[in-house]
Order: C-alpha cells, then structure tokens, then sequence
C-alpha cells in the first residue's frame, strides 16, 4: 500500500483520529491555499512579504558575504511569490547565487519553475521535489555556502517536538558557513489570529476539507464534505493554532482502497493541521535547543510575524 493509505488508515485508526496537514497540498489544495494567501484576513503573506521588501538588501548582504556565490535553497517554496523579492534584488545586484525551490507538490514546482524561466531566462534554478527530509538528503555537501529559506510559517505546520527535530535535521546539513532564514508567525491578539484560520469565505474550510476530498479522489473514499465542519481552535499561552474536522452526525465512511469502513461519532473530531505560534523566548529555546544562534531577526511594522537570520551555534 502506497504512504498516502497507509497514513490514512493509521490515522482514522488512531484514538483521537488525525490525518497529517502535508496530505491537504495537491494540486486543488496549492489552488485554495493560493486564494487563503491573498485574503485580507491571512496576515501572514502580507507581513513577511513587507519584511523582504524593507530588508532584501540587508538579507543579500549576510547571504552574499564578501561576494561568494551561494546556493539559496528554500524547503517548502509554493509558488515563490515572497522570495521572487529577493530573486529579483539579487539579479538586480548582479549576486552570484543558484535557486534549490524545494516542495511536496509537483504540481506547484513546474509552475515556479516555468514561471521563474520565464521572468528570468538567466536564473540557475534547479527544482527539487520532495519532502523537507527526503530533499535535504539530496542536497550535495561542501558544495558551496548555503543559505536555507524556510519562510511563510511553514515550520509552524510541526508540532513543538517535530519542529526540534527537524531544525536538528536542518543544523546536521549546514556547514559554519551557512545561515538559514526561519519565518516565524508570532504570538498576537488571538482574534487576529483566529480570523486568518476561520475565514468568512470558507477557504480555510475547504483547505482543511481538501484532505478528505483527496481520499475520495485517490483512495476511493466516499466521504460527503457536508457532514463535517471546520473548528479552529487557538490557545494563546501555548500558541497552538490547530484545524479540526468535527463530523456532524455519527457515520461510517467506506474507503474502497483500504478495503475498510470507518466509523464516526456525532462530534467526533479529526485533527488536521497545527499553526504553532512563537514568542521570542520560545524562539530562541527552540533554535539554541537545535544548535543555531541567532544572527538577526527581522519584524513588520505591526510585530505580527518575524523571519529570523540563524547560523550554527559552534
Ligand atoms: C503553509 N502554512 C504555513 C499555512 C499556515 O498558516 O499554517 C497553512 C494554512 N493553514 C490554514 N491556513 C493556512
């Protein structure tokens, strides 16, 4: 049985059920997402894209060092749309540098990639597609200095623990040489925050409800979206923003390629996705934790959101 099923099974299995965020991306879920990134609501894209605006020449500075070129890798790139900033500033500039987009979806990659081509015929990019893991795996070592973009809050989509991990994953790849850049969306009024995740235009629930509209499409589920409702939930100490699919009566959903029925509850919860929220004091115990100091932190106007410069703490 393919991963996709397996995770499926695992997770509808699991008491309390779950399904992982990473499965929402296909091609319709990179489509929502789109449509979330532009709502007024969804803070998120706006801050950091004003941050790269205000600091693209700062950012080159630390990146491009004494004029060294360097491979700029960026796990989870999506469309690209913020860092096409820093693309432009650095071509701009006449920076010698390489572009890795590194992301689950195929789909989102040959888009970015004909895009980028297309924009800028000069560009050395070089797509990989993958998991966060799986990809890093393949970067080549030693080869020359990197800088690793992980923008847009994407860390955020790990739990505390696997966030640790996979930042100890990241500093065991990088080389004295190399700094990463960590967007971090920051503690803030928790109506400001729920308003981004529970949206009026019901975005975010068919972003969260894509999950299941993919088993349907791949493993043959036979879900009906309608009996399950999006439930955001954000605890402003903690800082976990997570998604819920509730299902709204008690059923049993078939899906063809597990061979299983899957019974619900009425209320019976799944959990989807988590939005970790940081203060500077949990980003700080996070990245020392991971063996990474920081070198300077940028902020928007508002204080909403923070990409963070790190190198390894030696
Ligand atoms: C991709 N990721 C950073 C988004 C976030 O804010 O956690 C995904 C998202 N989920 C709901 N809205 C947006």
């Amino acid at each position: 049985m393919e991963e996709f099923g397996k995770d499926v099974l695992e997770g509808l299995t699991a008491k309390p059920k779950y399904l992982s965020s990473k499965y929402i991306y296909d091609a319709e879920g990179d489509k929502i997402f789109q449509r979330i990134m532009k709502m007024p609501e969804y803070y998120l894209t706006n801050c950091e894209f004003e941050i790269l605006e205000t600091y693209k020449d700062e950012l080159m500075h630390h990146f491009s060092g004494n004029g060294d070129s360097f491979e700029l890798v960026e796990l989870g790139a999506g469309d690209g749309l913020k860092t096409k900033i820093l693309l432009q500033h650095f071509l701009k500039k006449n920076v010698r540098f390489s572009y890795v987009p590194i992301d689950i979806s195929h789909n989102i990659l040959t888009k970015l990639e004909a895009d980028i081509l297309d924009r800028w015929p000069q560009m050395n990019v070089e797509v990989l597609h993958g998991e966060y893991f799986s990809a890093l795996e393949s970067l080549q070592e030693d080869k020359e200095n990197k800088v690793i973009l992980l923008l847009g809050s994407n860390i955020g989509n790990f739990p505390k623990k696997e966030a640790l991990n996979f930042l100890n994953d990241i500093r065991n790849r990088m080389n004295d040489e190399d700094q990463l850049l960590i967007g971090f969306d920051l503690k803030k009024d928790p109506d400001v925050i729920l308003q981004a995740y529970s949206d009026p235009h019901g975005h975010s629930e068919a972003f969260s409800k894509n999950v299941l509209a993919r088993i349907n499409r791949e493993l043959g589920g036979q879900f009906d979206l309608n009996r399950f409702r999006h439930f955001q939930h954000y605890h402003p100490v903690e800082g976990n923003c997570e998604s819920f699919l509730i299902s709204s009566e008690k059923q049993e959903v078939r899906i063809e390629a597990l061979g299983v029925a899957i019974h619900f509850d009425k209320s019976e919860p799944i959990h989807v996705e988590i939005s970790q929220k940081y203060d500077f004091t949990g980003i700080k115990a996070l990245l020392s934790a991971a063996g990474l100091k920081i070198k300077q932190s940028f902020q928007d106007e508002r204080g909403y959101f923070s990409d963070v410069l790190c190198e390894i703490n030696v």
